[in-house]
């Protein structure tokens, strides 16, 4: 399972970008707004700190509710950075999204179908030509609903009818998700920094190497 950064400031994914183990990077509207930057701005800034990562999603604004609307928007995105190839265009799970998925398929832009809750609507986004579909498990287990399981069978259906779409599972709250998520055949997962740290964490691992330390003392009498 590759890893993707969820965020869209610049400094957190150099730093993910650093320790070597990124793969992509995932933006919305509503981690864009955290930043106080202008939208088109900080994805131009993303697209020149990352460029060797496979995929950098922008989203449509949520002003884009027509597929004309969202193709529109898609097409300034694409222009970003002159054109660089990884741009996903991020689309919303709806007819409109799915009609902009399929246009902009067909003229080989990747795309990623946001704001999946269901197998039938990760099947629509996928067979609407999406490279990318993203079910949200830590909203789901918002509402006592069970987002592993839906990443669980998403996965167990595109396997069964070899779809080639692949599953970024979204909204990643902690590290058992991640844990999870990979076991369950997300092709990615897309994490919050915070939750890219606590991955790395282990109070057994600070311990064996304060104790390393403490005897590495006792080595230089
Ligand atoms: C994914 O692409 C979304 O940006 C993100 O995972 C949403 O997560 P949230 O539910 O924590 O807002």
């Amino acid at each position: 399972m590759k890893i993707f950064i969820d965020t869209a400031n610049v400094d957190l994914i150099k730093r993910a970008h650093k320790i070597g183990v990124l793969s992509g990077v995932t933006t919305n509207p509503s981690l864009v707004a955290k930043e106080n930057v202008k939208f088109e701005d900080r994805i131009a800034e993303i697209l020149q700190a990352v460029p060797e990562v496979e995929s950098v999603s922008a989203e449509v604004s949520p002003n884009a509710v027509t597929a004309e609307e969202m193709i529109a928007e898609a097409n300034e995105l694409i222009k970003i950075n002159g054109g660089d190839k990884n741009v996903t265009i991020k689309l919303p799970m709806t007819l409109a999204g799915l009609e902009a998925t399929r246009y902009l398929a067909d003229k080989g832009v990747k795309t990623n179908v946001t704001l999946i809750f269901t197998v039938n609507q990760a099947l629509l986004a996928a067979r609407a030509g999406a490279t990318y579909v993203s079910p949200f498990l830590g909203r789901l287990d918002d509402i006592s609903e069970d987002g592993v399981q839906l990443v669980t069978k998403i996965a167990e259906l595109f396997r069964v009818h070899q779809v080639d779409a692949q599953i970024i599972a979204a909204s990643v709250r902690h590290p058992d998700h991640v844990t999870r998520v990979a076991m369950a055949g997300a092709h990615i997962a897309t994490i919050p920094f915070s939750v890219i740290e606590q991955l790395a964490k282990h109070p057994l691992t600070d311990q064996g190497i304060a104790k390393f330390a403490a005897d590495w003392e006792t080595t230089k009498v």
